[in-house]
């Protein structure tokens, strides 16, 4: 890589943005970030292994183009933009070339994996992460939640899922069919007079966002695209098994496209077998709870404990205590925690959230990801359990204790009442939704005692995420 450096872009979770700026400007000393339309872009010279260690990006993209431009709405006339565009870009060659490099970088991954392995086969010890992200190979797929999510944006991403494509990766029912097929064969090779970039198989995955979408289809900026690359460069569509991924984002203004340094996403961690809540809020929601050396942190419903080993990740002298009332949610975090070798610094408990078998005043940190209420029978039950969690948290807590909370766009306004003080408008409400009759003083006195000063948090910030289709806050919370 040249010492100037070069361009990427990372994409993150809607939200997300302003911790994946500050990261990169603090981990690889960058000043100038631009974030645009969700994505951030940025220029460095720094090596891969540091590229590949950001937290808050899911993806980390080369840029290859990046450009204003308001296409026009015609077929024919857009058809012909795209192609003009393509052909213009010079900067394809070079991408390709930085994108090599960091293949090389990841194949000497695997290689010193392969030796690692070895020698711990034989007995010698090996922790490293490098191992973790060659065993990362076999491990099994993205869990439901994350699938739902991931083939949400895939659907809208996959311009090759058109039936204008075939299985093999050539264009159909479309006239630019007998342009790929004859010319990919006999491509201007020797006008680029460049072997390193012969052979590459590619596929272009188009993602319209915004108005663009009602206007544009991916599938039709993804063929365009690819036959032009196909006849200038002589690169091979392979719709199937691409060697190269092409990322193109096409908005109403602008105009960007790039390749992913890596075929799993980043966020995809090496440490993590079994996959949970997105690692990337795990990875912010630790940041947001200023995790030091020596504090104890608990997650009252950890599933298969992301958190906490993002968290144990973060800051490696924190213990964490991880609690589930499901005994499958801990036999997935137990595997975790045995697979990031976490298990000195990491506890796991089977308990119910609104019993935390904890002393009072014991725990520095609390990091929890909220049932948004989907499994509840009513909005009341949901609501009656927040009180009887956030009493728990609240007693466990020490002082100036934080606690960084997820939860739905629904539920927000409630957590942060409940945790600041509106509690006699509030328990009012909820107890007398829940008896279907006007409560007294004395029933409220009964639930203040139920969940004893809850309400002694000051909210520290708020961000709002979207992740899929849902709607969800991040609260930072510190008690007084
Ligand atoms: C929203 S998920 C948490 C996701 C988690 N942060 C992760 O890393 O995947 C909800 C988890 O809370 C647990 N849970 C729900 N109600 C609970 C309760 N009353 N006590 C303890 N755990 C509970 C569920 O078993 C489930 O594993």
């Amino acid at each position: 890589m040249n010492s100037e450096g070069n361009s990427y872009f990372c994409t993150t979770v809607q939200g997300l943005e302003y911790f994946l700026v500050q990261e990169i400007k603090e981990k690889l000393q960058v000043e100038q970030v631009e974030c645009k339309n969700g994505n951030v872009l940025f220029s460095t010279g720094s090596d891969v292994d540091s590229l590949h260690s950001l937290k808050s990006a899911e993806r980390l993209l080369i840029k290859v183009d990046h450009r204003c431009v308001k296409f026009p709405n015609g077929r024919g006339k857009c058809r012909k933009k795209i192609k003009q565009i393509t052909e213009s870009i010079s900067t394809w060659e070079k991408s390709l070339q930085v994108w090599k490099h960091f293949q090389e970088r990841q194949n000497n991954i695997e290689d010193e994996c392969s030796v690692e392995a070895e020698s711990c086969n034989s007995g010698e010890t090996c922790n490293n992460d490098d191992v973790w992200r060659k065993r990362e190979n076999d491990s099994e797929h993205l869990d439901k939640r994350m699938r739902t999510e991931t083939s949400d944006s895939d659907v809208a991403m996959d311009a090759h899922s058109g039936k204008s494509i075939e299985r093999g990766g050539m264009l159909k029912d479309d006239d630019e069919n007998q342009h790929l097929s004859m010319e990919t064969s006999e491509i201007d090779k020797l006008s680029y007079n460049n072997t390193a970039t012969e052979n590459v198989r590619f596929r272009i995955t188009c993602k319209c966002v915004g108005k663009a979408k009602k206007y544009h289809s991916p599938q039709e900026f993804a063929i365009c695209m690819g036959t032009c690359l196909a006849r200038k460069f002589g690169w091979q569509i392979d719709v199937r098994k691409p060697q190269l991924e092409i990322l193109v984002f096409v908005t109403p203004t602008d105009f960007l496209i790039g390749f992913p340094t890596t075929h799993d996403y980043l966020s995809k961690r090496s440490y993590i077998k079994k996959t949970g809540m997105r690692s990337t809020i795990a990875w912010c929601m630790c940041q947001l709870a200023e995790l030091q050396s020596g504090h104890l942190l608990l997650d009252p419903m950890c599933a298969s404990g992301i958190i906490v080993l993002e968290a144990l990740k973060s800051c490696k002298k924190v213990y964490c205590i991880g609690c589930d009332h499901h005994s499958r949610q801990l036999e997935q975090a137990a595997l975790n925690i045995q697979y990031a070798s976490m298990n000195e610094t990491m506890q796991l408990m089977q308990t119910d959230a609104k019993g935390i078998p904890l002393k009072m005043n014991s725990v520095d940190r609390v990091i929890c990801d909220l049932p948004f209420g989907l499994h509840h029978n009513t909005h009341i039950d949901i609501k009656q359990f927040y009180l009887s969690f956030l009493g728990e948290v609240t007693r466990v807590v020490k002082s100036n204790g934080r606690a960084v909370l997820l939860t739905s766009a629904v539920m927000v306004d409630y957590l942060i009442k409940v945790m600041t003080g509106e509690k006699s408008r509030l328990w009012r409400v909820v107890s007398a939704e829940h008896q279907n009759k006007d409560i007294t003083d004395k029933d409220e006195e009964a639930v203040v005692e139920m969940c004893p000063s809850v309400a002694c948090w000051i909210k520290v910030e708020t961000h709002f995420l979207k992740v899929g289709l849902a709607s969800a806050y991040i609260c930072v919370f510190r008690k007084k």
